[in-house]
């Protein structure tokens, strides 16, 4: 076997034909020509919580079932937006890269002077499982949350999580932290873009683990670059693989290569989830994390 590589979308249509379920990663364009390559197609199993790229319009007019894996991934990718976090206010990854230059020439005052995390406020955009794990991590750092999702959480929850609602333009004008947790929709397709980054504080850090969509690059590598907002740190980007012009030359950016679950033991979960899955479906039983569940009605 060669090296990992994303199949096009014609090598993936060509790989569908003939079988009765696909394992999809999160990377594959699952799409109508890929749905209607195999007539037998009965599941499409994302290695992945996130499901927009599958076409699922198309997926339940055919009649597929689609899954995903929620649940087994969440304290993980939590465990990630807080590394990040703490990554881009402490500028780990450049005081890395300066220590290793041989560049440590002595104890200074000044030197990678970052922001304290401690005490600040944290705005969450999105409070799924994903959301409601950071802001219980943040409780450990006395901060405050506030939160911005479509629907208003109920008190009783909110009390329990130790979050306050905002708007998002409030979210955004009072966060010294801001970390996305949406799905990647129409609706929150460049939901981050120039005018949010402006009402964002001068020292905010933005964090994203969620979908690179949500954010417009473009106008996020123009704030950093002009200091109109402090740093980021981010997991997932617009156009994967690809990064906006000037990203990588920006040191006040920690950039992962879309690791928000890549742990063995979550990674392990979610694998034996999206296969249990595919064979449910196969066997004609209603796999347990169904998305489409009208398939089944
Ligand atoms: C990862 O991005 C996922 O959606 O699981
Ligand atoms: C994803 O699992 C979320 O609900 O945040």
């Amino acid at each position: 076997m060669g090296p990992d590589r994303q199949l096009s979308r014609d090598e993936l249509a060509a790989a569908v034909r003939g079988k009765a379920g696909l394992l999809s990663m999160l990377s594959d364009p699952v799409d109508s020509e890929v749905l209607g390559a195999s007539p037998d197609l009965k599941v499409v199993a994302n290695y992945a919580v996130g499901f927009n790229n599958i076409d699922l319009a198309s997926a339940t007019q055919r009649g597929v079932a689609v899954t995903n894996t929620p649940g087994v991934l969440t304290e993980t990718t939590a465990d990630l937006a807080w590394a990040l976090l703490m990554s881009a206010a402490r500028r780990v990854v450049e005081s890395d890269a300066f220590t290793r230059a041989g560049r440590f020439r002595g104890w200074e005052p000044m030197l990678f002077l970052g922001y304290d995390v401690y005490g600040k406020t944290l705005g969450l955009v999105g409070l799924g499982r994903i959301g409601q794990a950071v802001a219980r991590r943040a409780q450990g750092f006395g901060m405050r949350v506030l939160y911005y999702t479509t629907h208003r959480r109920p008190v009783e929850e909110e009390k329990r999580l130790g979050v306050e609602f905002a708007s998002l333009d409030d979210l955004l004008a009072k966060s010294d932290f801001v970390s996305l947790h949406v799905p990647l929709t129409d609706s929150t397709r460049h939901m981050i873009g120039r005018r949010e980054m402006d009402l964002m504080k001068k020292t905010a850090i933005i964090v994203n683990t969620a979908r690179g969509p949500v954010v417009d690059e473009k106008a996020l590598v123009e704030a950093l670059c002009q200091g109109r907002i402090a740093a980021a740190g981010f997991d997932v980007y617009e156009n994967e693989p690809a990064l906006a012009p000037g990203l990588t030359e920006l040191p006040n950016v920690t950039l992962l290569p879309h690791t928000g679950s890549g742990t063995l033991e979550t990674r392990t979960r979610m694998a034996v989830m999206a296969a249990q899955s595919v064979v449910d479906a196969i066997a004609g039983k209603r796999p347990e994390h169904v998305v489409n569940t009208e398939v089944y009605r």
